[in-house]
């Protein structure tokens, strides 16, 4: 049987943590704030279950684009203060500019790991959104997090469920195929593409309190919904990984119409059509 810690160890030895699959293209971080706004009420169901609010510190990991941060940003208002981290600097001019025209002073990023950032002053909140299945080790993941967290704080977590769980019905195929390719490329191409599955276990093993659990999924249709884009989308942005195991679908050029043929299907189909699973999780600390 597979163990998570078997799991671990295996993807330690690969190293993957200086080989993030996803890259930070122009066009992955259009993705990322595309899947910004559709996760922005699930990531803030999260947050507000944590308590983050006025005046409050938080620190977001990984920031990448900001979106998780400009959201903390706007809960903790001008009295507060964020700090969002992420290894790629290039990501982090993008989530500055985005803040900057946004007006929200109160956020300041930072290029660091994770496992190395030190701060003078704890966190009321420390949140990470689709951070820890990129880990080739999530629970020293979670103790180097844990330790950034004042006692009494939280820590929280919105990660993704990508195992069969796009869906479609009546039947659609396109869907149904870009949904399985995103599996395949995360399940190859991830360290942890399962640990939305075994938050419990990872937060035991991390010597944290049981996480309390809540799971949301998107699910849509017709002919405005953003799911074609974002699909679409993450499917581009797994294309590498995709040529890496042999399954070369051409130049990029060739997911152009993509998008525009899911659409098609779906609403040719009147399909009601499901993404993958969002799960979220909390402590305190
Ligand atoms: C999938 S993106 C998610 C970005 C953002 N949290 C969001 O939801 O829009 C993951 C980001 O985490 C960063 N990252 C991954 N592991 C990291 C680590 N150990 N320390 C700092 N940044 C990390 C990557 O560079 C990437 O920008």
């Amino acid at each position: 049987m597979e163990t998570f810690a078997n799991a671990r160890e295996l993807s330690k030895r690969a190293a993957f943590e200086g080989d993030y699959v996803l890259g930070h293209s122009q066009r992955e971080i259009r993705r990322l704030t595309i899947q910004g706004t559709l996760l922005r009420p699930i990531t803030e169901r999260l947050m507000r279950q944590v308590n983050i609010g006025p005046g409050m510190r938080v620190l977001d990991l990984g920031c990448g684009a900001g979106d998780v941060s400009m959201l903390a940003a706007e809960l903790v208002g001008p009295t507060g203060s964020v700090v969002g981290i992420d290894r790629s600097a290039a990501v982090l001019d993008v989530a500055s500019q985005r803040a900057r025209l946004a007006g929200l002073k109160q956020i300041r990023f930072e290029q660091a790991a994770v496992q190395n950032y030190s701060s003078d002053e704890s966190f009321d909140v420390v949140i990470g959104r689709y951070i820890l299945h990129h880990q080739s080790d999530p629970v020293d993941f979670l103790r180097s997090a844990a330790r950034l967290v004042r006692p009494g704080g939280g820590i929280a977590f919105h990660e993704i469920r990508v195992v069969q769980t796009a869906d479609s019905l009546p039947y659609v195929p396109l869907w149904q195929l870009a949904g399985n390719l995103i599996e395949t490329a995360c399940r190859s191409g991830l360290p942890h593409y399962d640990v939305s599955n075994r938050l419990i276990e990872c937060f035991f093993e991390a010597g944290l309190p049981q996480p309390h659990l809540f799971c949301e999924t998107l699910i849509g249709g017709g002919i405005d919904s953003p799911l074609y884009a974002w699909m679409a989308e993450s499917l581009r942005s797994f294309l590498p990984q995709l040529a890496k195991i042999g399954f070369a679908l051409g130049e990029p050029g060739v997911l152009e119409a993509f998008e525009d043929n899911l659409r098609a299907a779906v609403v040719e189909a009147r399909s009601q059509i499901v993404a993958p699973a969002q799960v979220c999780c909390w402590t305190r600390m």
